[in-house]
């Protein structure tokens, strides 16, 4: 609490104890003058009140003082100790005052109230009054728990002043006398406000833990932090009236230490930005294994997902490659759902702009989703380099602010020009926008040439390998240079089902499975292409069978 609202909360205990001493004073005077058993009771609870006033004047004084070497998490909790002791002496005056009305009640003794301790009890009736709205208002404004308790204390003594009132001025209009069992309501009340005092000094001191509401709204804020995958724990408990919270959250373990981190900042300064009672967040990251993926390490040391989704024909009517853009992001979507996270465009698709706006629908992390995009040197104007960054700003635009990989889609046959877009890749790289660059349909003559006349060598050779072309010996050149080799059109043309089906059977595998499952394990990364739900399902169910060198010795030949 700052410094200046201590100092405007114990303004206000100093008024409640004022406004507590002149009411015991007014009280038992006039209850003992007028012979009224219930102002009289009145005035003893008020009594109580004094000591309630003093006790939370000095809590006050001791729980606002700044966390010290001793006391590192503050001194807040000594508003617990007030809170039992003020409950326990309450408790006895309660107790007091239920004994006594009910002994007057047993042994029927009466004492005549006067009139005027109507006049007497409509006055105390708005002293508490103005007290108890001055507390209640204390308390909602500088969210404290004692002026809260206090007021309550305050509102049910308004109360049991009302009952005196009711009570002289039913005797005196009716001559009904029922202030014996008033005094017996009084002590009753008594009790019942000891008791909730007695109830929150505890909680504040057990470390008792929030409501489930809470719990779960916490739950719930920090899985909306893209890239918390789990939580592993949540446990919060009370500290007064603020919340500390300790949570393990699980994320991807193929992430950095940095981007880790960052994820937890992240859900930190979310939680205590959105909760203005959690004083503090602690979180511990747990590493999750995806179980549904491998991943293979790019030469620049990033990883990528081994099985990603083609999408030449995404997003277009009919599905045609040639079909018009209608930025349908179905098949996209379904994909993320299906746990894809590379997907393959390129400006010849005419489709990034559809997988930038899945990007934005999606509730998955952008930094979860590698995406690849390509640039032809079909067609472009190798003496206007202008040319060639104006389109590939444009595939900036159309997927996002940045994309994963960049590949050129097709070699020149000219590797000199291969070389200058090859460097203007290099460039976005260094300037951070592609995360990973490479090549795609390069032979060995040509990545050779790459390699030789370039400090960068490309991460990644998307070529095409499927059973009418398995493109072996580029693969074989990949894979020594430390270069990835992707497969495009993994699926088709098959020509050989049967047999892939045959294999398939041992382990409750499709044809297509077995394919791909072939392409993983000789460390080659697919991109098949689904437009259906059950077949995305299963071009990715590729991670629980291994295939034996027997069954390549098969496939391969
Ligand atoms: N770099 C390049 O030059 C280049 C060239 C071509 C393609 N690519 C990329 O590579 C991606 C994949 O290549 P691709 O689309 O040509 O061919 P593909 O993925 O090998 O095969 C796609 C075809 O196979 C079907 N299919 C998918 N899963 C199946 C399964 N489990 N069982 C039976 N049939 C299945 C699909 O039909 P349904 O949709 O009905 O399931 C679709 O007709 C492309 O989308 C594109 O992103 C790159």
């Amino acid at each position: 609490m700052k410094q200046s609202t201590s100092k405007q909360v114990l303004t206000i205990f100093y008024i409640s104890l004022i406004v507590n001493i002149l009411l015991t004073v007014i009280k038992l005077t006039f209850g003992y003058l007028y012979k009224s058993q219930s102002l009289l009771s009145d005035g003893f609870n008020s009594l109580a009140d004094i000591l309630v006033s003093m006790g939370l004047i000095l809590t006050m004084k001791i729980a606002t003082k700044a966390p010290d070497f001793d006391h590192p998490y503050g001194h807040q909790k000594y508003e617990g100790v007030t809170f039992l002791t003020l409950g326990f002496v309450i408790l006895l005056t309660g107790g007091f005052i239920g004994y006594d009305g009910l002994m007057t009640i047993i042994n029927k003794t009466t004492s005549i109230p006067s009139k005027e301790a109507i006049i007497v009890a409509s006055a105390v009736l708005m002293l508490k009054l103005f007290v108890a709205i001055l507390n209640y208002k204390g308390a909602k404004k500088y969210n404290t728990p004692t002026l809260k308790a206090d007021s309550v204390n305050h509102i049910s003594d308004a109360f049991v002043t009302l009952f005196v009132l009711i009570s002289v001025a039913l005797y005196h209009l009716t001559g009904l006398y029922i202030e014996h069992i008033v005094s017996l309501i009084i002590g009753i009340f008594v009790i019942k406000t000891a008791l909730s005092l007695l109830k929150e000094g505890l909680s504040y001191l057990v470390d008792e833990v929030p409501s489930v509401e809470f719990y779960d709204q916490v739950r719930d804020e920090i899985l909306k932090i893209p890239g918390v995958i789990q939580i592993d724990m949540l446990k919060m408990r009370k500290h007064v009236n603020y919340i500390y919270i300790d949570a393990e959250i699980g994320v991807h373990d193929y992430l950095s230490l940095k981007k880790a981190h960052d994820i937890s900042e992240k859900v930190h300064d979310h939680i205590e930005t959105t909760f203005e009672n959690v004083l503090h967040i602690m979180i511990h990251v747990n590493p999750v294994k995806e179980k549904d993926m491998e991943y293979i390490k790019l030469n620049n040391g990033m990883l990528i997902p081994m099985v990603g989704m083609g999408t030449n024909t995404f997003g277009k009517i009919g599905n045609e490659f040639g079909g018009e853009i209608n930025m349908d992001t179905k098949e996209l979507l379904m994909a993320y759902d299906n746990g894809y996270r590379l997907i393959d465009t390129a400006i010849m698709y005419r489709n990034e702009a559809v997988i930038g706006k899945s990007l934005k629908e999606t509730k998955i992390g952008r930094d979860e989703i590698f995406v690849t995009s390509k640039i032809s040197t079909k067609g472009l104007d190798f003496n206007h380099i202008e040319s060639i960054k104006n389109k590939i700003d444009q595939s900036l635009v159309d997927v996002g602010s940045y994309i994963d990989i960049y590949l050129i889609h097709h070699p020149s046959e000219k590797n000199e020009e291969n070389l200058i877009l090859w460097n203007i890749l290099i460039e976005y790289y260094k300037e951070n926008k592609f995360k990973a660059i490479g090549v795609s349909n390069f032979n060995v003559e040509q990545l050779t040439y790459l390699i030789n006349h370039s400090k960068v060598k490309p991460m990644i050779n998307q070529i095409e390998s499927n059973p009418s072309r398995w493109n072996h010996e580029i693969i074989k050149f990949c894979i020594k240079n430390d270069i990835v080799p992707e497969a495009w059109g993994p699926l088709d043309p098959v020509p050989n089902k049967d047999l892939l089906l045959e294999i398939g059977k041992k382990y409750n595998k499709s044809w297509a499975q077995v394919l791909l499952r072939y392409q993983l394990q000789r460390g080659v990364v697919v991109i098949p292409k689904s437009h259906n739900n059950m077949r995305q399902q299963e071009n990715i169910n590729i991670f629980d069978f291994r295939l034996t060198q027997a069954d390549i010795d098969l496939i391969e030949n």
